[in-house]
């Protein structure tokens, strides 16, 4: 099965990205799987380049800690695959100015003015492109994405309509528990990678007594009920979907183990805190032995290379160019 997602190296991976995305992308993982560190992305919001220097190789590592293993897939960094950006370009001069200002995600992010940069809006055309040019079937992201994905179709639609039968026209996958994690301080806004809310996102990289610290003191609310309620029971609903998400089972069945929230808690927490204790550890050996993670990124990049190439020389020349 051909599939490609991809993940920006904007801070460290949180239980969203973990649960929402990489853990899926694990459990998929084959010899037609293509798994990207976005960093061109990472580019359209304010980031300094010796942290983004640094998170992109970081984001590389974690991929590898957490499972995704590049004898079996293709794991590379977006940036040293040019046809990314040139791809880019063919897309932008298919997609129109009034379906991107639709996208909920750049509306949220640009609400603090005009000074937000042209690559934030045009942000999923660069990621219609990531997918299109490997052919790809599935794409395994989190809910936040689904948006950007029915861009991507659309825009594969267009161009095969307007130009000639193309690129093939991918879906997303989204899993069926914790698809949308929420914060755990603010159980209504989806747990995030910024640090506005210290203790509503637990990070993969988190030693344990942080998580234990932020599972303890997640918010939740007074009817002392254990039971799954999106609509009065946000906080507590998503401390069941984040435990049967690890354990592989549905909430209905965690919240029935379950009277009161303290051993609830307790156990989600040695639970999170076993599940990523060996993905830490290798991510640290990882990260000491930086010459290796740039080898298997080299290997990778020629791999998608080879699969890219021949997809956008295909859509340049039936654009009338080349
Ligand atoms: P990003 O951090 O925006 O690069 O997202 C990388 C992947 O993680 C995408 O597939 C997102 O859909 C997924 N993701 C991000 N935040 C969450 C969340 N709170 N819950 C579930 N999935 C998420
Ligand atoms: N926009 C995605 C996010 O913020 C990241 C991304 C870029 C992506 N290109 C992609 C995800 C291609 C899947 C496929 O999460």
């Amino acid at each position: 099965m051909r599939i490609f997602s991809g993940m920006q190296p904007s801070g460290d991976l949180h239980l969203g990205n973990y649960l929402g995305a990489l853990r899926q992308w694990v459990a998929s993982q084959n010899p037609d799987a293509f798994y990207c560190v976005v960093d061109l992305h990472a580019l359209t919001l304010p980031i300094e380049p010796a942290t983004l220097a640094r998170q992109r190789t970081e984001l590389f590592a974690t991929f590898l800690a957490s499972g995704l293993d590049p004898e079996v897939s293709t794991i590379f960094f977006q940036s040293d695959v040019a046809y990314h950006a040139q791809l880019n370009w063919l897309l932008e001069c298919v997609a129109s100015f009034g379906e991107l200002g639709r996208m909920t995600a750049f509306k949220e992010k640009a609400e603090r003015g005009e000074g937000y940069r042209v690559g934030l809006f045009t942000y999923p055309v660069l990621m219609a492109g990531d997918i299109l040019l490997y052919e790809t079937e599935e794409v395994p992201v989190g809910d936040d994405q689904r948006q950007h994905l029915e861009l991507c179709r659309d825009l594969a639609q267009r161009f095969n309509h307007r130009y000639g039968e193309t690129f093939r026209v991918p879906r997303a996958v989204v899993p069926p528990v914790a698809a949308r994690v929420m914060d755990l301080q603010e159980p209504t806004r989806k747990m995030s990678k910024s640090l506005s809310s210290p203790l509503g996102s637990i990070f993969i990289v988190d030693p344990p007594e942080a998580i234990a610290r932020k599972v303890a003191r997640a918010v939740t609310d007074t009817d002392g009920e254990v039971r799954p309620d999106w609509e009065h029971k946000p906080g507590l609903t998503n401390l069941l979907e984040i435990f049967a998400s690890f354990e592989g089972s549905s909430v209905e069945a965690v919240a029935e183990r379950y009277t009161r929230y303290g051993d609830l808690k307790r156990d989600l927490s040695e639970l999170v805190v076993s599940s990523l204790a060996p993905i830490r550890e290798r991510y640290a050996e990882l990260l000491a032995a930086p010459e290796h993670l740039a080898d298997l990124a080299a290997r990778g990049a020629a791999a998608a290379s080879e699969v890219a190439g021949p997809v956008y020389e295909r859509a340049a020349r039936a654009m009338g160019l080349g």
